[in-house]
Protein backbone atom coordinates (compact mmCIF):
# COMPACT_ATOMS: atom_id res chain seq x y z
CA UNK A 1 0.00 0.00 0.00
CA UNK A 2 1.37 3.32 -0.58
CA UNK A 3 0.11 7.13 -0.52
CA UNK A 4 0.22 8.02 -3.86
CA UNK A 5 -1.93 4.83 -4.99
CA UNK A 6 -4.50 6.43 -2.40
CA UNK A 7 -4.53 9.71 -3.48
CA UNK A 8 -5.05 8.74 -7.03
CA UNK A 9 -7.95 6.46 -6.10
CA UNK A 10 -9.63 9.02 -4.32
CA UNK A 11 -9.25 11.42 -6.92
CA UNK A 12 -10.54 9.27 -9.36
CA UNK A 13 -13.59 9.44 -6.78
CA UNK A 14 -13.78 5.85 -5.27
CA UNK A 15 -14.27 4.97 -1.94
CA UNK A 16 -11.46 4.23 0.55
CA UNK A 17 -10.97 0.44 2.44
CA UNK A 18 -10.42 0.76 6.62
CA UNK A 19 -6.99 -0.47 5.60
CA UNK A 20 -6.19 2.50 3.31
CA UNK A 21 -7.59 5.11 5.75
CA UNK A 22 -6.02 3.60 8.85
CA UNK A 23 -2.33 3.24 6.33
CA UNK A 24 -2.90 7.43 6.12
CA UNK A 25 -3.98 8.00 8.92
CA UNK A 26 -1.00 6.24 10.88
CA UNK A 27 1.78 7.40 8.80
CA UNK A 28 0.36 11.04 9.10
CA UNK A 29 0.47 10.45 12.60
CA UNK A 30 3.91 9.06 12.86
CA UNK A 31 5.85 11.65 10.45
CA UNK A 32 5.82 9.18 7.92
CA UNK A 33 3.72 10.72 5.07
CA UNK A 34 4.29 14.37 4.57
CA UNK A 35 2.24 17.33 4.26
CA UNK A 36 2.35 17.56 0.28
CA UNK A 37 0.94 14.31 -0.08
CA UNK A 38 -1.85 14.53 3.06
CA UNK A 39 -2.60 18.00 1.55
CA UNK A 40 -3.35 16.39 -1.90
CA UNK A 41 -5.37 13.32 -0.47
CA UNK A 42 -7.44 16.41 1.62
CA UNK A 43 -8.14 18.11 -1.78
CA UNK A 44 -8.94 14.63 -3.48
CA UNK A 45 -11.61 13.90 -0.63
CA UNK A 46 -13.00 17.19 -0.60
CA UNK A 47 -14.07 17.34 -4.23
CA UNK A 48 -14.84 13.28 -4.61
CA UNK A 49 -16.38 13.24 -0.90
CA UNK A 50 -16.62 10.27 1.33
CA UNK A 51 -19.30 7.73 1.93
CA UNK A 52 -20.46 6.86 5.32
CA UNK A 53 -18.25 3.98 5.86
CA UNK A 54 -15.39 5.83 4.92
CA UNK A 55 -16.38 8.38 7.37
CA UNK A 56 -17.45 6.33 10.64
CA UNK A 57 -13.72 4.36 9.69
CA UNK A 58 -11.97 7.75 9.44
CA UNK A 59 -13.39 9.01 12.67
CA UNK A 60 -12.54 5.66 14.77
CA UNK A 61 -8.59 5.66 12.85
CA UNK A 62 -8.56 9.57 14.05
CA UNK A 63 -9.83 8.59 17.78
CA UNK A 64 -6.80 6.14 17.70
CA UNK A 65 -4.22 8.14 16.71
CA UNK A 66 -3.59 9.03 20.20
CA UNK A 67 -4.91 8.52 23.51
CA UNK A 68 -8.50 7.29 24.62
CA UNK A 69 -8.91 9.18 27.68
CA UNK A 70 -10.77 7.83 30.82
CA UNK A 71 -13.15 10.25 32.48
CA UNK A 72 -14.58 8.16 34.97
CA UNK A 73 -12.62 9.24 37.85
CA UNK A 74 -15.13 12.32 37.50
CA UNK A 75 -18.47 11.47 39.13
CA UNK A 76 -21.64 12.56 37.49
CA UNK A 77 -22.81 12.22 33.59
CA UNK A 78 -20.43 14.05 31.39
CA UNK A 79 -21.31 16.08 28.94
CA UNK A 80 -19.32 17.98 26.25
CA UNK A 81 -20.38 20.58 23.76
CA UNK A 82 -18.80 21.87 20.54
CA UNK A 83 -19.79 24.44 17.98
CA UNK A 84 -19.01 23.35 14.12
CA UNK A 85 -17.23 26.58 14.05
CA UNK A 86 -18.39 30.34 13.24
CA UNK A 87 -18.04 33.61 13.47
CA UNK A 88 -18.15 35.79 17.13
CA UNK A 89 -19.43 32.49 18.30
CA UNK A 90 -18.32 32.46 21.72
CA UNK A 91 -21.04 30.29 23.00
CA UNK A 92 -19.16 27.97 24.69
CA UNK A 93 -17.60 30.50 27.39
CA UNK A 94 -21.52 30.94 28.27
CA UNK A 95 -22.80 27.81 28.42
CA UNK A 96 -20.59 25.69 30.20
CA UNK A 97 -20.75 27.61 33.25
CA UNK A 98 -23.75 27.82 33.05
CA UNK A 99 -24.46 24.31 33.06
CA UNK A 100 -21.56 23.58 35.51
CA UNK A 101 -23.14 25.88 37.82
CA UNK A 102 -26.35 23.75 37.61
CA UNK A 103 -24.02 20.62 38.36
CA UNK A 104 -23.68 19.11 35.14
CA UNK A 105 -19.54 18.45 34.93
CA UNK A 106 -18.23 19.63 32.04
CA UNK A 107 -14.55 18.84 30.85
CA UNK A 108 -14.12 19.94 27.88
CA UNK A 109 -11.19 20.52 25.10
CA UNK A 110 -11.73 23.18 22.57
CA UNK A 111 -9.85 24.27 19.83
CA UNK A 112 -8.31 27.07 18.07
CA UNK A 113 -9.66 29.41 15.19
CA UNK A 114 -10.13 27.75 12.06
CA UNK A 115 -10.00 29.45 8.65
CA UNK A 116 -12.24 32.07 9.12
CA UNK A 117 -13.93 30.87 12.31
CA UNK A 118 -12.99 31.30 16.01
CA UNK A 119 -11.47 29.00 18.50
CA UNK A 120 -12.32 29.06 22.25
CA UNK A 121 -8.99 28.69 23.39
CA UNK A 122 -7.73 31.29 21.74
CA UNK A 123 -10.23 33.52 23.47
CA UNK A 124 -9.29 32.16 26.57
CA UNK A 125 -5.51 33.01 25.78
CA UNK A 126 -6.86 36.65 26.38
CA UNK A 127 -7.63 36.35 29.48
CA UNK A 128 -3.57 36.79 31.20
CA UNK A 129 -2.34 34.05 32.60
CA UNK A 130 -5.29 31.40 31.79
CA UNK A 131 -3.58 28.05 30.85
CA UNK A 132 -5.00 26.06 28.68
CA UNK A 133 -2.57 23.15 28.32
CA UNK A 134 -2.92 21.52 31.51
CA UNK A 135 -1.43 17.72 31.94
CA UNK A 136 -4.68 15.16 32.13
CA UNK A 137 -4.46 14.80 36.21
CA UNK A 138 -5.01 18.96 36.76
CA UNK A 139 -7.36 18.91 34.25
CA UNK A 140 -9.96 16.09 35.87
CA UNK A 141 -9.07 17.54 39.18
CA UNK A 142 -10.57 20.80 38.13
CA UNK A 143 -13.53 19.42 37.42
CA UNK A 144 -13.71 17.21 40.74
CA UNK A 145 -13.02 20.65 42.20
CA UNK A 146 -14.94 23.15 40.13
CA UNK A 147 -16.95 21.16 37.70
CA UNK A 148 -15.61 22.91 35.07
CA UNK A 149 -12.64 22.96 33.14
CA UNK A 150 -11.80 23.57 29.35
CA UNK A 151 -8.48 23.01 28.05
CA UNK A 152 -6.56 22.84 24.53
CA UNK A 153 -6.63 19.30 22.51
CA UNK A 154 -3.37 17.68 23.61
CA UNK A 155 -0.55 16.21 21.43
CA UNK A 156 -1.88 13.37 22.84
CA UNK A 157 -5.93 13.29 21.90
CA UNK A 158 -6.71 12.35 18.65
CA UNK A 159 -3.27 13.14 17.52
CA UNK A 160 -3.75 12.46 13.81
CA UNK A 161 -6.95 15.49 14.07
CA UNK A 162 -4.42 18.19 15.51
CA UNK A 163 -2.26 17.64 12.24
CA UNK A 164 -4.70 17.40 9.75
CA UNK A 165 -6.61 20.30 11.72
CA UNK A 166 -4.16 22.88 10.92
CA UNK A 167 -2.89 21.25 7.36
CA UNK A 168 -6.43 21.64 6.50
CA UNK A 169 -6.88 25.22 7.45
CA UNK A 170 -4.03 26.66 5.31
CA UNK A 171 -5.04 24.41 2.14
CA UNK A 172 -8.94 25.38 1.48
CA UNK A 173 -10.23 22.02 2.54
CA UNK A 174 -12.21 22.73 5.41
CA UNK A 175 -15.69 22.84 4.42
CA UNK A 176 -16.46 18.84 3.45
CA UNK A 177 -18.99 17.02 5.62
CA UNK A 178 -16.34 13.93 6.27
CA UNK A 179 -13.74 15.71 7.34
CA UNK A 180 -15.50 18.54 9.26
CA UNK A 181 -17.75 15.39 11.64
CA UNK A 182 -14.32 13.13 11.68
CA UNK A 183 -12.44 16.32 12.55
CA UNK A 184 -15.10 17.03 15.87
CA UNK A 185 -16.22 13.75 16.99
CA UNK A 186 -12.53 11.45 16.87
CA UNK A 187 -12.00 14.34 19.62
CA UNK A 188 -15.35 13.72 21.08
CA UNK A 189 -15.03 10.15 21.46
CA UNK A 190 -11.46 10.21 22.57
CA UNK A 191 -12.09 12.05 25.29
CA UNK A 192 -14.97 10.05 26.66
CA UNK A 193 -17.67 11.95 27.80
CA UNK A 194 -20.89 10.60 28.29
CA UNK A 195 -23.01 12.92 26.35
CA UNK A 196 -22.13 15.36 23.54
CA UNK A 197 -24.09 18.51 22.74
CA UNK A 198 -23.63 20.08 19.01
CA UNK A 199 -24.46 23.06 17.72
CA UNK A 200 -23.90 23.01 13.58
CA UNK A 201 -23.81 26.47 12.28
CA UNK A 202 -25.62 27.34 9.20
CA UNK A 203 -25.33 30.07 7.04
CA UNK A 204 -22.87 32.83 5.25
CA UNK A 205 -20.68 32.53 8.67
CA UNK A 206 -20.52 28.82 9.02
CA UNK A 207 -18.87 26.02 6.64
CA UNK A 208 -22.30 25.00 5.76
CA UNK A 209 -23.79 27.79 3.86
CA UNK A 210 -27.48 25.83 3.71
CA UNK A 211 -29.71 24.12 5.52
CA UNK A 212 -29.35 20.56 3.91
CA UNK A 213 -25.48 20.58 4.04
CA UNK A 214 -25.91 21.75 7.74
CA UNK A 215 -28.72 19.20 8.03
CA UNK A 216 -26.32 16.27 6.81
CA UNK A 217 -23.34 17.15 9.04
CA UNK A 218 -25.45 17.06 12.03
CA UNK A 219 -27.15 13.79 10.96
CA UNK A 220 -23.26 12.11 10.82
CA UNK A 221 -22.11 13.34 13.61
CA UNK A 222 -25.14 12.25 15.96
CA UNK A 223 -25.27 8.54 14.05
CA UNK A 224 -21.00 8.48 15.51
CA UNK A 225 -21.99 9.16 18.60
CA UNK A 226 -24.79 7.09 18.90
CA UNK A 227 -22.49 3.96 17.56
CA UNK A 228 -20.04 4.66 19.92
CA UNK A 229 -23.47 4.89 22.80
CA UNK A 230 -23.29 8.43 23.69
CA UNK A 231 -25.90 10.06 24.02
CA UNK A 232 -26.02 12.81 21.54
CA UNK A 233 -27.87 15.83 20.04
CA UNK A 234 -27.47 18.64 17.28
CA UNK A 235 -28.99 22.10 17.64
CA UNK A 236 -28.80 23.46 14.03
CA UNK A 237 -28.39 27.03 14.40
CA UNK A 238 -28.45 30.11 12.16
CA UNK A 239 -25.10 31.81 11.10
CA UNK A 240 -26.87 34.12 8.84
CA UNK A 241 -24.90 37.33 10.99
CA UNK A 242 -22.23 37.04 13.90
CA UNK A 243 -23.37 36.25 16.84
CA UNK A 244 -23.52 38.99 19.32
CA UNK A 245 -21.84 41.97 18.09
CA UNK A 246 -18.08 41.52 18.70
CA UNK A 247 -15.54 39.09 16.82
CA UNK A 248 -12.63 38.46 17.51
CA UNK A 249 -10.56 37.11 20.98
CA UNK A 250 -10.70 39.53 23.67
CA UNK A 251 -13.28 41.45 22.40
CA UNK A 252 -15.49 38.25 22.63
CA UNK A 253 -14.40 37.29 26.06
CA UNK A 254 -15.61 40.77 26.91
CA UNK A 255 -19.22 40.25 25.24
CA UNK A 256 -19.15 36.67 26.93
CA UNK A 257 -18.55 38.24 30.42
CA UNK A 258 -21.13 40.75 29.60
CA UNK A 259 -23.71 38.17 28.75
CA UNK A 260 -22.68 35.99 32.40
CA UNK A 261 -23.75 39.67 33.89
CA UNK A 262 -27.15 39.23 32.06
CA UNK A 263 -25.60 43.09 29.84
CA UNK A 264 -24.97 40.53 26.83
CA UNK A 265 -26.56 40.78 23.18
CA UNK A 266 -29.97 39.06 22.95
CA UNK A 267 -29.08 36.64 20.24
CA UNK A 268 -26.37 34.91 22.10
CA UNK A 269 -27.97 35.20 25.45
CA UNK A 270 -30.84 32.84 23.91
CA UNK A 271 -28.55 30.58 22.02
CA UNK A 272 -26.27 29.79 25.30
CA UNK A 273 -29.28 29.41 27.08
CA UNK A 274 -30.61 26.94 24.55
CA UNK A 275 -27.52 25.33 24.38
CA UNK A 276 -26.82 24.50 28.18
CA UNK A 277 -30.67 23.72 28.24
CA UNK A 278 -29.91 20.89 26.44
CA UNK A 279 -26.45 20.21 28.24
CA UNK A 280 -28.48 19.79 31.46
CA UNK A 281 -31.27 17.46 29.97
CA UNK A 282 -28.39 15.71 28.72
CA UNK A 283 -26.67 15.28 31.96
CA UNK A 284 -29.57 14.16 33.51
CA UNK A 285 -30.30 16.99 35.46
CA UNK A 286 -33.63 17.79 33.91
CA UNK A 287 -35.98 15.43 32.16
CA UNK A 288 -36.83 18.14 29.66
CA UNK A 289 -34.56 20.44 27.22
CA UNK A 290 -37.20 23.41 27.99
CA UNK A 291 -36.90 22.71 31.93
CA UNK A 292 -33.11 22.87 31.53
CA UNK A 293 -33.59 26.16 29.75
CA UNK A 294 -35.20 27.47 32.97
CA UNK A 295 -32.29 25.99 35.35
CA UNK A 296 -29.98 27.46 33.02
CA UNK A 297 -32.10 30.93 33.29
CA UNK A 298 -31.53 30.72 36.87
CA UNK A 299 -27.92 30.08 37.08
CA UNK A 300 -27.44 33.35 34.54
CA UNK A 301 -30.26 35.42 36.27
CA UNK A 302 -28.88 34.52 39.94
CA UNK A 303 -24.74 34.96 38.85
CA UNK A 304 -23.79 31.76 39.53
CA UNK A 305 -22.58 31.15 36.48
CA UNK A 306 -20.39 34.61 36.30
CA UNK A 307 -19.20 32.80 39.86
CA UNK A 308 -18.42 29.60 38.09
CA UNK A 309 -16.58 31.28 35.31
CA UNK A 310 -14.68 33.42 38.10
CA UNK A 311 -13.62 30.28 39.59
CA UNK A 312 -12.43 28.78 36.33
CA UNK A 313 -10.10 31.79 35.52
CA UNK A 314 -9.13 30.96 38.77
CA UNK A 315 -8.73 27.63 39.10
CA UNK A 316 -6.77 27.40 35.67
CA UNK A 317 -4.09 30.54 36.98
CA UNK A 318 -5.83 33.62 34.89
CA UNK A 319 -6.21 36.80 36.63
CA UNK A 320 -10.18 36.90 37.85
CA UNK A 321 -9.68 40.89 38.50
CA UNK A 322 -10.40 41.13 34.16
CA UNK A 323 -14.10 40.43 34.89
CA UNK A 324 -14.08 43.66 36.75
CA UNK A 325 -11.69 45.68 35.02
CA UNK A 326 -11.46 45.06 31.16
CA UNK A 327 -8.82 47.36 30.62
CA UNK A 328 -6.85 44.33 31.33
CA UNK A 329 -7.45 42.60 28.33
CA UNK A 330 -4.81 43.39 25.63
CA UNK A 331 -5.54 46.68 24.10
CA UNK A 332 -5.53 47.22 20.48
CA UNK A 333 -3.53 50.49 19.42
CA UNK A 334 -5.54 51.33 16.36
CA UNK A 335 -9.25 51.68 16.00
CA UNK A 336 -11.31 53.08 13.29
CA UNK A 337 -15.08 53.07 12.43
CA UNK A 338 -17.25 51.94 8.99
CA UNK A 339 -19.56 53.74 8.11
CA UNK A 340 -22.92 52.77 6.49
CA UNK A 341 -22.72 53.55 2.36
CA UNK A 342 -26.51 54.02 1.60
CA UNK A 343 -29.15 54.53 3.77
CA UNK A 344 -32.40 51.58 4.40
CA UNK A 345 -32.81 48.18 6.44
CA UNK A 346 -29.34 45.70 7.04
CA UNK A 347 -31.14 42.94 5.27
CA UNK A 348 -28.12 40.63 5.36
CA UNK A 349 -24.55 40.22 6.11
CA UNK A 350 -22.01 38.60 4.92
CA UNK A 351 -20.92 37.21 7.67
CA UNK A 352 -17.81 35.00 6.25
CA UNK A 353 -16.45 38.41 5.21
CA UNK A 354 -16.60 39.49 8.49
CA UNK A 355 -14.74 36.61 9.87
CA UNK A 356 -12.03 36.60 6.76
CA UNK A 357 -11.51 40.55 7.96
CA UNK A 358 -11.35 39.71 11.58
CA UNK A 359 -8.14 37.20 10.57
CA UNK A 360 -7.36 39.87 7.92
CA UNK A 361 -6.97 42.20 11.13
CA UNK A 362 -4.71 40.04 12.95
CA UNK A 363 -7.61 37.39 15.46
CA UNK A 364 -6.80 34.64 13.12
CA UNK A 365 -4.30 32.67 11.49
CA UNK A 366 -2.82 32.92 7.65
CA UNK A 367 -0.63 30.28 8.07
CA UNK A 368 -0.36 27.43 10.81
CA UNK A 369 2.58 28.76 12.47
CA UNK A 370 1.31 32.18 12.78
CA UNK A 371 0.79 34.02 15.91
CA UNK A 372 -2.58 35.62 16.60
CA UNK A 373 -3.33 39.54 18.07
CA UNK A 374 -5.85 38.97 20.92
CA UNK A 375 -6.65 42.65 20.94
CA UNK A 376 -7.66 42.80 17.52
CA UNK A 377 -11.04 42.18 16.05
CA UNK A 378 -14.61 43.65 14.85
CA UNK A 379 -17.55 45.14 16.55
CA UNK A 380 -20.49 45.37 14.96
CA UNK A 381 -22.21 48.63 15.70
CA UNK A 382 -25.50 47.62 13.58
CA UNK A 383 -27.30 43.68 13.00
CA UNK A 384 -29.55 42.27 10.87
CA UNK A 385 -32.89 44.09 10.98
CA UNK A 386 -31.87 47.21 11.84
CA UNK A 387 -32.37 50.88 9.77
CA UNK A 388 -29.49 52.37 9.23
CA UNK A 389 -28.78 56.39 7.42
CA UNK A 390 -26.08 56.98 5.13
CA UNK A 391 -22.88 57.62 6.92
CA UNK A 392 -23.73 56.24 10.05
CA UNK A 393 -21.32 53.65 11.95
CA UNK A 394 -22.21 50.31 11.07
CA UNK A 395 -18.55 49.09 12.79
CA UNK A 396 -15.49 49.07 14.36
CA UNK A 397 -12.24 47.83 13.64
CA UNK A 398 -9.54 46.99 16.42
CA UNK A 399 -6.17 46.46 15.30
CA UNK A 400 -2.38 47.03 16.01
CA UNK A 401 -1.16 47.74 11.93
CA UNK A 402 -2.87 51.13 10.88
CA UNK A 403 -2.89 50.74 7.23
CA UNK A 404 -4.16 47.06 7.54
CA UNK A 405 -7.14 48.76 10.18
CA UNK A 406 -7.74 51.24 7.31
CA UNK A 407 -7.47 48.28 4.63
CA UNK A 408 -9.93 45.92 6.86
CA UNK A 409 -12.53 48.79 7.17
CA UNK A 410 -12.94 49.61 3.37
CA UNK A 411 -13.55 45.98 3.34
CA UNK A 412 -16.25 45.66 6.03
CA UNK A 413 -17.78 48.33 4.18
CA UNK A 414 -19.41 45.78 1.91
CA UNK A 415 -20.39 43.20 4.10
CA UNK A 416 -23.56 45.11 4.91
CA UNK A 417 -26.21 44.63 2.50
CA UNK A 418 -28.12 47.45 3.08
CA UNK A 419 -31.94 47.76 1.03
CA UNK A 420 -35.39 49.62 1.52
CA UNK A 421 -37.65 47.17 2.42
CA UNK A 422 -37.80 45.44 5.72
CA UNK A 423 -36.43 41.59 5.61
CA UNK A 424 -36.99 40.02 8.71
CA UNK A 425 -33.99 38.01 9.84
CA UNK A 426 -33.96 34.42 10.05
CA UNK A 427 -35.19 32.33 12.97
CA UNK A 428 -31.94 31.30 15.48
CA UNK A 429 -32.71 27.69 16.33
CA UNK A 430 -33.46 26.13 13.00
CA UNK A 431 -33.66 22.23 13.92
CA UNK A 432 -32.86 19.78 16.37
CA UNK A 433 -31.68 16.45 15.80
CA UNK A 434 -31.37 13.83 18.57
N1 LIG B 1 -14.28 22.12 14.36
C1 LIG B 1 -13.45 21.04 14.42
O1 LIG B 1 -13.07 20.59 15.48
N2 LIG B 1 -13.09 20.49 13.25
C2 LIG B 1 -13.52 20.93 12.06
O2 LIG B 1 -13.16 20.37 11.06
C3 LIG B 1 -14.37 22.05 12.01
C4 LIG B 1 -14.74 22.64 13.19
Amino acid sequence: MNMYNIILKKREGKALTKEEIDFFIGGYTKGDIPDYQVSALLMAIYFQKMNHEETYNLTNAMKYSGEVIDLSPINGVKVDKHSTGGVGDKTTLIAAPIAAACGVPIAKMSGRGLGFTGGTIDKLESIAGFRTALSKDDFIDNVNKIGLSIISQTEELATADKKLYALRDVTATVENISLISSSIMSKKLALGSDAIVLDVKCGSGAFMKNFQDAYDLAKVMVDIGKADGKKTIALITNMDQPLGRAVGNSLEVIEALDTLKNQGPDDITQLALVLSGYMIYAGGKSATPHGGRDMALNALESGRALEKFKELIEVQGGDSKIIDDYSLFPQSSYIKEVYALSEGYINSIDTELIGMASLNVGAGRKRKEDAIDLSSGIVLNKKAGDYVEKGSQIATVYGSIKNIVDEVAKQLEKAFNIENSFKEPSKLILSVID
